[in-house]
């Protein structure tokens, strides 16, 4: 299998549905906007995203099945997974925020071996070939060099459903904020991952994800030389809803505040 090629077209596949995110967000009406869920939007730019993006890898890797946000396909490979999620930071999407991402990750058996996160309006894309490193734009990227949480800065998420978790979240919260540079909740998960792989944030944890908001972009954090864990440290983190992703210097730093999750489920 020639996996540099799939990667290009792959990447080439990603640039395509974010053009058209970005052409239909100059005209988009909030009257389009429908509700999956409490606070989870979604629209026709979601699901036409995915469409062209489905429509686009099956002739890439025929014999890949899918799991999508969307559910354009819901056919499953028995060794290839195309895992996507066209629009991640729908939210930002429709308030018109600059924050929002195309992922689209590739798993082969239980691992992802390539991942492209594209950036829409800053038309950075981000991606990785497992074993090859990880690129903005073709410039190779490196997680950073910084060597505790008190030099950090830590991207965040906030499920739409909490599970019960919003009080020790909360606590996390103030714990960084007094024990790190502090705490960003920027609204695309598949973004702050590829933020920690190119340095601009040291680590991320979120809990309560979906596959596709993490396939695309932990195998570019871990090919910038990060780490990726559940909350427990171990590797239930593709399809186990907890995600710590670090430069691998604070892991177990950022691991030790994620722990009182645990210890309040
Ligand atoms: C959401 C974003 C957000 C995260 C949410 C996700 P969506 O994905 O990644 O950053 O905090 O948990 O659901 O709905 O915009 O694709
Ligand atoms: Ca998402
Ligand atoms: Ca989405």
């Amino acid at each position: 299998m020639n996996w540099t090629k799939t990667l290009e077209e792959t990447i080439a596949i990603a640039r395509e549905a974010g053009a058209f995110i970005r052409k239909e967000r100059q005209v988009f009406d909030l009257a389009k906007v429908e509700l999956k869920g409490m606070n989870d939007m979604v629209s026709y730019v979601d699901k036409q995203a995915e469409q062209i993006i489905v429509d686009q890898l099956r002739k890439v890797l025929p014999e890949a099945g899918f799991i999508t946000e969307e559910g354009t396909s819901t056919v499953r490979g028995e060794v290839y997974n195309w895992i996507i999620d066209p629009l991640d930071g729908t939210t930002n999407f429709i308030h018109d925020l600059p924050f929002y991402s195309v992922s689209i990750g590739l798993q082969k058996d239980d691992e992802i071996i390539l991942g492209v996160v594209y950036e829409i309006t800053r038309s950075e894309c981000f991606y990785a070939l497992k074993g090859h490193g990880a690129f903005c734009n073709e410039t190779r990227i490196r997680v950073s060099g910084a060597e505790d949480l008190s030099t950090s800065l830590i991207a965040t998420g906030f499920p739409y459903e909490t599970g019960g978790f919003t009080d020790v979240y909360l606590a996390i919260l103030k714990s960084l904020t007094e024990s790190s540079h502090g705490f960003r909740r920027l609204g695309s998960a598949a973004l702050d991952l590829c933020y920690v792989a190119c340095g601009r944030v040291e680590g991320y944890f979120q809990h309560n994800l979906k596959p596709y908001d993490v396939a695309g972009g932990l195998i570019i954090v871990q090919e910038a030389g990060g780490v990726v864990s559940d909350f427990q440290g171990g590797s239930n983190y593709i399809f186990g809803g907890e995600m710590v992703a670090t430069n691998g210097k604070i892991h177990s730093e950022l691991l030790a505040q994620t722990k009182l999750m645990i210890l309040d489920s």
